[in-house]
């Protein structure tokens, strides 16, 4: 299965899914009614799915409206906003100044398409806020812009959500759980544990990920699977010398299904004879 089947989203999510999508995917049922991605950061999962209804969820505000924003405007009002703002600020890989001010100015007034642009021309084109809510990821220098494979995506992107029928959440999960129809397939993707990333170090992270936030995902699993309802969680076993202990001990109780992924995973050919250092083991674990 060749990953250029897939849509790219252009809000490059830490911890996105992209890559592992032609593992993951065959792995989910088929004939799915309504999709819940509890967790969508930049929605790699959600957009490639094939069901009647989508429900994307995840409790970064600001990312969710920025996704409300690109579903309720045209690709024209967009790109053309995108543009204004990308003149205003005289944006591009070396102007540090204008990057800053952007961001100043979004940060002050969260308008959607400034938070698009700082991710365009951002460090990685990472969105990453601190606890004041402010984006602070520092400036892309010599590399992140607005290029034409950001905006090809960009458009494709848009059009996906806006012809699928999705309906964005700003919730925490447990709270997103509350009102899923019977007949959902449940996808979870939480901020994994045991890797270091933006969004569950408590100093810069919206939010932190931890152990306690850890079990009551797992016991929500629990509480769907005691209601019929298919789940499938994404989550990482072993990384460098750490073990998910938590994860560990509820597998081991459970009779769920456990899928190993290949964190490394790619169609070019040098990459297969990489060894992961780091001893990742990713897995895919599901109830059906
Ligand atoms: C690994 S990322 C999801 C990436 C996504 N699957 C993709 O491919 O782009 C995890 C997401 O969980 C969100 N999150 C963290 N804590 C949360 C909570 N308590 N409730 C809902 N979402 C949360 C983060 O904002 C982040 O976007």
């Amino acid at each position: 299965m060749k990953q250029t089947r897939f849509l790219k989203s252009p809000l490059n999510y830490i911890g996105g899914k992209y890559k592992l999508l032609s593992q993951i995917m065959p792995l989910f049922p088929t004939n799915i009614s309504t999709f819940v991605d509890l967790f969508c950061g930049g929605c790699n999962v959600a957009i490639n799915v094939e069901a009647k209804k989508i429900l994307c969820n995840d409790n970064l505000i600001y990312l969710i409206e920025l996704l409300e924003f690109l579903q309720s405007n045209s690709i024209q009002s967009t790109l053309e906003q995108t543009q204004e703002t990308i003149k205003k600020y005289t944006l591009n890989k070396t102007n540090e100044n204008g990057y800053y001010a952007l961001r100043n100015d979004y940060n002050k007034k969260k308008s959607p398409i400034f938070l698009l642009c700082l991710i365009a021309f951002c460090f990685n084109h990472q969105i990453r806020f601190n606890n004041s809510h402010h984006f602070n990821n520092p400036f892309g220098k010599n590399k992140s812009s607005f290029n034409d494979t950001m905006k090809n995506n960009l458009i494709a992107f848009i059009k996906t959500i806006q012809e699928k029928e999705i309906h964005f959440s700003k919730l925490d999960f447990t709270k997103a759980l509350e009102n899923i129809p019977q007949k959902s397939f449940v996808y979870a993707d939480p901020p994994y544990l045991i890797t270091q990333s933006t969004y569950n170090d408590g100093k810069r992270g919206f939010s932190g990920w931890n152990e306690y936030l850890e079990q009551k995902l797992l016991y929500s699993l629990d509480e769907l699977n005691s209601q019929n309802i298919y789940f499938a969680l994404s989550n990482v076993l072993y990384h460098k010398q750490n073990e998910n202990k938590i994860l560990k001990k509820w597998i081991q109780s459970r009779k769920y299904t456990i899928h190993n992924i290949d964190s490394h995973y790619t169609n070019a050919n040098y990459q297969t004879k990489y060894k992961d250092k780091n001893q990742t083991q990713e897995v895919l674990i599901t109830n059906y």
